[in-house]
């Protein structure tokens, strides 16, 4: 079964709603129908952002998915200032990102918090984009399948060959996110095809279905190289998502020389 190509720009902490209007304006008029039938398009706003996106793109009709950056473990209850899966459900969130190393580096989310998340995710009808990758200490070690190996299995724990075969994984090494040190196609397709094989190996025939994406300074210039690997089904963009016509490029990435 071939896979569905995601292209998904995570705006980080970046943009209000009234620019998050702006930018998704200008891709609505950018993108044609040719554009959705070659490839799922998502856009990643921060929370604030989310209901004036959800409105523009239900009003529009426009064919463009939408998550949120994380969510809270529990469904409800006193978690001051968290979000909740069962609030994006009612926002319409496709996607959700979990397990990002920003959250896993500055808001001491572990293994077990991402595998939480997850659950929780899927409890809410809600596709987790789930991050893995290692950071540069790990690759000049050359550990990085083993690392990143562990953290999939570890943000899987529990989660069923059903559930697995509809996820989206994102390997985004830290040494390339916002560096504009990119992988090389090369070094990328080493880890999306063991997160694959890794997958066959407990999920079976899931591993045809699961996308896995890459995700670290992934701009128009290299993302056609990329998109040939094997295993890679999408990209994760942060900074070059902010861009309307640079987005709307990496998206037509089949069109490229
Ligand atoms: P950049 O594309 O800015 O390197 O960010 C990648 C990323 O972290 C996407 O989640």
């Amino acid at each position: 079964m071939a896979r569905i190509p995601l292209m998904a720009g995570n705006w980080k902490m970046n943009l209000n709603h009234i620019e998050a209007i702006a930018l998704v304006q200008k891709l609505a008029y950018t993108f044609n129908a040719e554009d959705f039938a070659a490839l799922e398009i998502a856009v990643i706003p921060p929370f604030t952002d989310i209901r004036s996106v959800q409105t523009l793109v239900d009003g529009d009709k426009i064919a463009l998915k939408y998550g949120a950056q994380d969510l809270a473990k529990a469904d409800k209850g006193a978690f001051t200032g968290e979000i909740s899966g069962p609030m994006l459900a009612k926002l319409g969130c496709t996607f959700v990102i979990v397990g990002h190393s920003e959250r896993r580096e500055y808001h001491g989310e572990n293994d077990q918090t991402v595998n939480l998340k997850v659950q929780a995710a899927l409890r809410n009808g809600i596709t987790p984009i789930v991050c893995v990758g290692e950071g540069s200490e790990v690759r000049n070690a050359g550990e990085q399948v083993s690392h990143t190996l562990r953290q999939l299995d570890a943000a899987l724990a529990g989660v069923s060959s059903k559930d697995v075969a509809n996820l989206v994984i994102a390997y985004e090494p830290v040494w390339a996110i916002g560096t504009g040190e990119v992988a090389t196609p090369a070094d990328a397709q080493e880890v999306c095809g063991a997160i694959r094989d890794q997958i066959r190996n407990v999920h079976g025939s899931a591993a045809d279905q699961a996308r896995v994406l890459y995700g670290g300074s992934m701009k128009a210039d290299n993302v056609a190289a990329l998109m040939k690997e094997a295993d890679i089904d999408g990209g994760l963009v942060g900074g070059a998502s902010l861009d309307p016509d640079e987005f709307v490029s990496v998206c037509r990435y089949r069109m490229h020389p």
